[in-house]
């Protein structure tokens, strides 16, 4: 079976329901937060993909059991200090930036080095961003050219709190130094920019000694050592950053309508649903609720008669940050030239999802001008494309094959998209749901 889809027809109208795997973030920090807790913890919901697959086999390789079959998952915590470190022991983050980030900050009072590798993408990817401060609590790092994976970490017995200021809005720094802080004596201060907050969340319906003040522009979260961590039953709500690419297909279609139910929208999130409302799309929440700490509704979107440009605050940048490249498909239909600015992060994902974007968009036709983690891009209504495109991305990013395969369905012409298997990572079912769609059935 080649590793391609190819796509000839544009999308027709639909009026559909759909339900989208369990959120990633959620999925992997419940899989890190059970496996240290005193019991039996059970999910439902939980994301099948490979990135989960990863974090299960990671707590695998350090004693804990786990029960996974396609309805529910079971982790068998032997309590905060349960883990087994052996000697020579290796995990494999695989894909994940948020696995491999994460778990060291629980892997500081290992006894054994411990060694992380990863695929190509994650290779490439800075893992000196948390490696610095997890240092200062007092354990070592040997990284492949001082900022990479593999890395080695040395763990210790004398860990000292720290103080630390997490300014680029990153979520696995700041849940990375919550996790160091939960093992270590005494008191763990972190000023830290706006990011996801699914770690704080969490520590707070397990009631851990983690305390969260929110100001303007930055949290102030203190973390002391955590004795105990109560199991974790959790039905995992969907991805709001899956959800993404059925809401810009929705707004790229023709007179469609699709409701997604029990979408995290959590506001750390909801960038994406605030930028594409801004660029005329019509999107309702439905049925708001609260479910462990996590906002949750159910989605109503409309294919908008037209779209507008938009100069995106970059205030908004961190909850969208995942988005970026489907938005652009956005800003490519719209009527006028739309800027994006402070988006160097972007580069630092699987791929480098920047330039990524900006190719996308020429391959459509797209005029687009890149500058200085800035993106113009010059909107076009009327797109209607008759011509060959070839994908290929060889870090296999799974957001830029799934962002290739929504213009393929909005815009026309004979696409092939390659490293299909790339979904995996994240959103398994992707395929599937847009054969539903297009079944007008
Ligand atoms: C994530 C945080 C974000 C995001 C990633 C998931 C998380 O990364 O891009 O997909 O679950 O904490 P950064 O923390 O590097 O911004």
């Amino acid at each position: 079976m080649p590793n391609k889809v190819v796509i000839k027809d544009k999308i027709g109208s639909y009026k559909k329901n759909i339900l989208i795997s369990g959120d990633k973030s959620l999925s992997i920090r419940w899989v890190l937060f059970s496996s240290l807790a005193n019991g039996v913890s059970t999910s439902k919901n939980l994301l099948m993909s490979e990135d989960v697959f990863a974090a299960v086999r990671a707590v695998k390789k350090l004693g804990i059991k786990v029960k996974l079959n396609n309805k529910f998952c079971k982790i068998y915590g032997k309590g905060i200090d349960g883990y087994n470190y052996k000697k020579n022991l290796i995990i494999n983050a695989e894909n994940s930036g948020t696995l491999g980030r994460l778990i060291l900050g629980l892997l500081i009072n290992t006894t054994h080095p411990i060694k992380i590798v990863g695929d190509k993408s994650l290779s490439k990817r800075d893992f000196k961003r948390v490696s610095d401060p997890l240092s200062k609590f007092g354990v070592r790092f040997k990284l492949k050219n001082k900022k990479n994976l593999p890395l080695t970490i040395y763990g210790s017995k004398y860990l000292k709190p720290i103080n630390f200021y997490e300014k680029r809005g990153s979520a696995q720094c700041k849940s990375a130094v919550i996790f160091a802080g939960m093992r270590t004596e005494g008191l763990t201060l972190i000023k830290a920019k706006k990011s996801r907050n699914h770690t704080e969340l969490m520590s707070k319906i397990l009631k851990l000694p983690i305390s969260i003040k929110k100001r303007k522009n930055y949290d102030e979260i203190k973390v002391k050592k955590v004795k105990k961590i109560p199991v974790l039953n959790y039905n995992i709500p969907s991805d709001i950053s899956s959800s993404a690419f059925f809401i810009v297909l929705t707004a790229l279609s023709d007179k469609s309508e699709l409701i997604i139910k029990n979408v995290n929208i959590n506001y750390s999130r909801i960038g994406v649903i605030k930028i594409l409302k801004k660029m005329g799309v019509k999107i309702t929440f439905k049925n708001q609720r609260i479910y462990k700490g996590e906002k949750i509704a159910d989605l109503k979107i409309k294919s908008p008669k037209i779209l507008k440009p938009i100069n995106c605050p970059p205030n908004l940048n961190t909850s969208a940050i995942d988005e970026f490249l489907i938005i652009f498909l956005v800003a490519a239909k719209a009527k006028g030239v739309s800027l994006f600015k402070n988006l160097d992060e972007l580069n630092q994902k699987e791929s480098p999802r920047l330039r990524w974007g900006q190719q996308i968009l020429k391959k459509i036709g797209i005029k687009t001008i890149l500058s200085n983690g800035s993106i113009k891009i010059f909107g076009n209504p009327n797109i209607d494309l008759k011509k060959k495109i070839i994908i290929k991305n060889y870090l296999k990013d799974h957001r830029v094959f799934m962002t290739s395969v929504i213009a393929a369905l909005s815009f026309g012409g004979t696409w092939h998209i390659h490293d299909k298997d790339s979904i995996k990572t994240s959103f398994p079912n992707f395929l599937k749901i847009i054969k539903k769609l297009k079944n007008n059935d």
